[in-house]
């Protein structure tokens, strides 16, 4: 797998920091003069002096629980408020993993190396669209990964009707017209988004499944609960928690049976292209407004489902997709049942000519394209 370069470190050192650019600004109070240096100021700076000249400072942390954000088989997200100096707390997620589904505590503790390595690898990544890692920690044997906290929501929440009939109570007729002709609107099982919004979803996803891909990391659990817009309109993935590196080979075989690609029920390990074909489940998720599968528990019906999925999308779709020859095109490539028919990789889903970045430019070019960044903000500006 390809190794992460660790950022240059700035110590003072003017061989290797910016020397130009010393800060400038002085902090005078009242009646005194910046450079009267009195006993408490003195033990200050040398407080000040074996900081910023040691390798290894230290303090504790404190979290106050403020909400339950999800649980599930892993254990319970919370938000917290990390407290901070000067009276002051700062939102973060907090995912407590639960012991309850491993074998022995050994078996607990196996895995949540490969879920602290996993954190360090991403925290590394720095993708836009992954969610930001800020430490895994300890708490009387139990794991504890610190996450930075997304206002937002998952995909599976928005997808409700029920969502969407709350927003609907709040707007006007037009608000409420606009949004159903251009985010989301009402399908058969659930609401479905509009192909615009879709697909700029999909953009930022695969994005982040790129970049985890690059760097050997597949995520083995994408579905619409893992997927989260947040209020700025971005999308981002979460849970990590079945992630792993390519080449570890102890790496548990977990995954969301709905969700999972056909060759990882029939027991193979789960790869990229893996990955690809959740993500392809969730867009015909999202673009039909079905669920997919219902009912189905057995893995034997799943494969044969997920083998006759690709022939089944024009009965499934909305017609403003199955006129599309080049929606469906993007669709199969990613939901192909054998891996070797999908698109080689993330990248190539998005940039190949029957990829996500072609499809968006077409509607540009026929002017249905939208602003979905700021339409998505604005819209989830009106979610509770
Ligand atoms: N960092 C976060 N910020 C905001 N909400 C989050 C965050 N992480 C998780 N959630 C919410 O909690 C739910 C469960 O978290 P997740 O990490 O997916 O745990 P599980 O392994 O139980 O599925 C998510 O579907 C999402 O709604
Ligand atoms: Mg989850």
């Amino acid at each position: 797998m390809t190794h992460l370069t660790k950022p240059p470190r700035f110590r003072g050192d003017p061989a290797h920091g910016p020397k130009d650019d010393l800060p400038t600004t002085m902090f005078i109070e009242r009646g005194s003069s910046p450079r009267s240096v009195n006993g408490a100021s003195r033990a200050l700076q040398r407080q000040f002096e074996s900081i910023v000249s040691s390798d290894d400072v230290r303090w504790s942390v404190r979290y106050r629980l403020i909400e339950r954000l999800g649980s599930g088989s892993q254990g319970v997200v919370f938000l917290a408020d990390r407290m901070g100096a000067h009276n002051i707390s700062l939102p973060v997620a907090l995912k407590v993993f639960s012991p309850q589904n491993h074998a022995d505590s050994g078996a607990y503790r196996r895995d949540m190396e490969r879920v602290a390595q996993v954190a360090m690898l991403l925290a590394l990544i720095q993708q836009d669209h992954l969610l930001d890692m800020h430490n895994v920690m300890q708490c009387r044997g139990i794991t504890v990964q610190v996450m930075e906290w997304i206002d937002g929501f998952d995909l599976r929440h928005l997808l409700q009707l029920d969502t969407l009939r709350s927003v609907q109570s709040r707007l006007s007729p037009e608000r409420w017209a606009h949004l159903t002709n251009v985010i989301i609107t009402d399908g058969p099982t659930h609401s479905r988004l509009k192909p615009g919004v879709a697909i700029a979803v999909l953009r930022e996803c695969l994005a982040a499944l790129a970049a985890m891909h690059r760097h050997g990391i597949v995520h083995a659990d994408i579905k619409p609960s893992n997927i989260m817009l947040k209020r700025t309109g971005n999308a981002k993935l979460i849970d990590f928690g079945c992630a792993f590196e390519i080449d570890d080979q102890a790496a548990p075989r977990a995954c969301t049976p709905k969700y999972a690609a056909v060759e990882v029920l029939m027991g193979g390990k789960c790869s990229p292209l893996s990955d690809l074909a959740s993500l392809g489940y969730c867009l015909v998720e999202l673009l039909s407004g079905r669920t997919l599968f219902a009912g189905q528990e057995r893995f034997q019906d799943l494969i044969l489902s997920k083998r006759e999925l690709p022939e089944l999308l024009p009965d499934l779709l909305p017609s403003e997709i199955t006129d599309d020859e080049r929606m469906l095109a993007l669709i199969r490539g990613l939901i192909a049942p054998n891996p070797s028919d999908r698109f080689p990789n993330a990248e190539a889903a998005d940039f190949l000519d029957h990829g996500a970045a072609n499809f968006q430019r077409e509607l540009v070019k026929g002017d249905l394209s939208s602003e979905y960044e700021n339409e998505i903000r604005l819209w989830l500006q009106e979610v509770e």
